[in-house]
């Protein structure tokens, strides 16, 4: 079947659903310039080691060098605009009745896109939070009023732990609430649109199990390559994110 074949069933699905859940991965930011996590060559993970930057006893070790790279990070972020993928997914709002997008990214572009419902399963980087959550969790930090720093490190004003940023690092647990949500989201919807994510880090990675076995979604795989999201898919298009989903909103509007 031809790209274009495929890209009107997308659109056709997408035209009689009334709820739809876009599952997003680091794939649908690359167009922005922030790099994904697997990719060989430029993957994040390719050039630090997790376990080196994004555990909790990583950042107990050596709570400036994560603090710095986090740092780094949030500045790369804020210094791009979301791309045509993310602008084409918000703009997927205006036509079908309920959109939510779960995302596994911590950049916030989808929100600054216009997205509005937004699960953000692995936080956000433009958040801080204390590190003992004393006050619940999380513990969102203002960052007009941290505490003075510690080890170059910002602390918490109630209690005196440090700042960090409010993201799932490696051997942490997933938001309960968000979690269950999104999955509630994944089985009452009618198509699912995966994209950018190899689909294999759980438990965001069993989201479309969810929508396909406890629920009747039609899967469709956004990625120009191959992944674990592809043994469930019903329809795979294999492209960049922002092509592909801009191919879909014009077949959608008829521009
Ligand atoms: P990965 O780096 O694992 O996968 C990125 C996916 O994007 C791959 O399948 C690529 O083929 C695809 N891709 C590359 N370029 C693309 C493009 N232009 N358009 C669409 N897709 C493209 O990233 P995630 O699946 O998001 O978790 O990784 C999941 C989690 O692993 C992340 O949220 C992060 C990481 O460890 C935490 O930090 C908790």
């Amino acid at each position: 079947m031809d790209m274009q074949h495929q890209l009107q069933i997308a659109a056709d699905h997408l035209k009689r659903a009334q709820r739809l859940v876009v599952l997003s991965g680091a794939g649908v930011s690359k167009e922005s310039g922030i790099p994904t996590y697997r990719d060989a060559q430029e993957g994040m993970w390719q050039q630090y080691k997790p376990e080196d930057l994004a555990t909790p006893a990583a950042f107990k070790k050596n709570p400036k060098l994560v603090w710095d790279w986090y740092a780094a990070r949030r500045q790369a972020v804020t210094a791009v605009q979301p791309n045509r993928a993310h602008l084409a997914i918000a703009a997927l709002q205006t036509l079908i009745p309920q959109v939510t997008v779960v995302t596994q990214n911590v950049d916030r572009l989808h929100t600054r896109a216009g997205s509005h419902d937004v699960i953000e399963l692995h936080g956000s980087i433009m958040e801080l939070k204390c590190f003992d959550d004393c006050q619940g969790d999380p513990t969102i930090l203002d960052e007009t009023s941290l505490g003075a720093d510690r080890d170059g490190v910002p602390t918490c004003p109630h209690c005196g732990a440090f700042a960090r940023p409010n993201v799932v690092w490696f051997t942490e647990y997933l938001s309960e609430s968000k979690l269950e949500r999104a999955r509630d989201f994944c089985q009452a919807c009618d198509v699912l649109l995966v994209v950018g994510t190899s689909g294999i880090v759980q438990p965001a990675a069993s989201l479309p199990y969810y929508a396909k076995r406890w629920g009747s979604a039609f899967v469709i795989d956004v990625n120009p390559n191959d992944n674990e999201i592809a043994t469930i898919a019903d329809l795979a298009l294999r492209g960049a994110a922002g092509d592909v989903m801009t191919a879909i909103l014009a077949l959608l509007t008829n521009t």
